[in-house]
């Protein structure tokens, strides 16, 4: 049988300010996509959130894709707003941009990552969620379960691993994408994927003599870029990706491993600043500090026939205390520095908020020099 999993996840209104997403919303949620599953639309669902993202984690056996599905989750997302917008929520709706489905949440707002394989005779999967970055804030772990020796050990190990992965990277402002295969291509994947605000790492696939079919995502990530999509700053694109492990994929382990460090990414304060990504609990994914720090929970979850067998809170583990009291001491060094780079954004990302209005109001007060 295949199996669709989706992450489908939006803003939809959040309580105080942008800090959590209201528990009447979760209900609610909760409610209608039960009735899906009654009606045979799902096999499953997992309703989580992380700060004022609500994300809905369904299987299926739709594909990716499906009208249905979609559908489903529009309706979640657009019922819900309704109870936000009776609490008065901040940003009630604020990640929808049509008020009408046209069959598919794609570049209506909403960020989806799906992906539909044959389950294997065990299937863990982790499903990845995180708030106040960007899509490109999955560019280095990603790149480190799948690419680098020091971090996954399967890479030497495993057989089926050895002869590597392909990574398909998008350029999200040319909307273009490549594929580019590890080992061979490493340093070529990395001259773009380090420029993480333009290029994303969309999926990545097994490589050659990989017992896990060609075809199959090993991994997919959320690329929807809401500023691209509705031409000005309406809220930010806190990205979703979902990872399948084991038997020839990247033990559950080396999938969580990078996390243990927590880089510095973009989305912070008003989408405009950079500041570390600190792993948490689903219970402490509440980003108050500056409205941050960017926060991102693993969720890990053994797929039974389309059944979601867990979920594992895996970051709620002792293990990642170094990486959040990491994170707190680059948190207090970032802020520091107020409005200045690199803890403001470059001026190629400030786009879409007051910097060209700025600009517009002194342009004729600026003389050559
Ligand atoms: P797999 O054979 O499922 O990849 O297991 C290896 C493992 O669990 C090492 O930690
Ligand atoms: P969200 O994109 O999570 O709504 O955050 C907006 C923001 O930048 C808060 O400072
Ligand atoms: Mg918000
Ligand atoms: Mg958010």
């Amino acid at each position: 049988m295949k199996t669709t999993v989706s992450i489908i996840k939006a803003d939809i209104g959040s309580y105080t300010g942008h800090q959590k997403v209201h528990e009447e919303l979760k209900k609610k949620a909760g409610e209608l996509l039960k009735d899906e599953k009654s009606k045979g639309t799902l096999l499953d669902y997992y309703v989580a959130s992380v700060g004022d993202d609500l994300d809905l984690i369904l299987t299926h056996d739709k594909g990716i894709d499906s009208k249905d599905i979609h559908g489903a989750a529009w309706n979640v997302f657009m019922e819900c707003t309704e109870i936000a917008k009776g609490l008065k929520l901040y940003g009630a709706g604020q990640d929808i941009l049509s008020d009408a489905f046209s069959g598919n949440v794609k570049g209506m707002g909403p960020g989806c990552a799906e992906m539909e394989f044959e389950e294997r005779r065990s299937e863990p999967i982790v499903a990845f969620l995180m708030d106040k970055t960007e899509p490109g804030a999955f560019n280095l772990p990603i790149f480190r379960m799948f690419g680098d020796p020091f971090n996954t050990a399967g890479l030497i190990i495993d057989p089926n691993m050895h002869k590597g992965f392909r990574f398909e990277v998008y350029d999200i402002k040319n909307h273009k994408k490549v594929m580019l295969k590890t080992p061979e291509e490493l340093y070529d994947l990395l001259a773009l994927i380090g420029a993480k605000s333009r290029y994303v790492i969309k999926r990545v696939y097994p490589g050659p003599e990989n017992k896990v079919p060609e075809n199959e995502a090993a991994a997919v990530i959320s690329t929807d870029k809401l500023h691209e999509i509705a031409g000005e700053y309406v809220g930010k694109d806190d990205p979703v990706a979902l990872v399948r492990g084991q038997s020839g994929l990247p033990a559950v382990g080396e999938i969580v491993e990078p996390f243990a460090f927590p880089h510095l990414v973009s989305g912070w304060m008003r989408g405009s600043h950079n500041g570390p990504l600190m792993p948490c609990s689903q219970k402490n994914a509440i980003p108050t500090r500056f409205d941050g720090p960017p926060r991102v929970v693993a969720l890990g979850f053994q797929l039974n026939e389309g059944t979601l067998v867990g979920p594992m809170d895996v970051f709620a583990d002792v293990a990642y205390d170094r990486a959040r009291t990491k994170a707190l001491e680059v948190a207090d060094y970032m802020r520091r520095h107020g409005p200045f780079e690199p803890h403001r954004l470059g001026p190629e990302d400030m786009e879409y908020t007051t910097l060209p209005k700025v600009m517009e109001k002194l342009k004729d007060r600026f003389e050559s020099i």
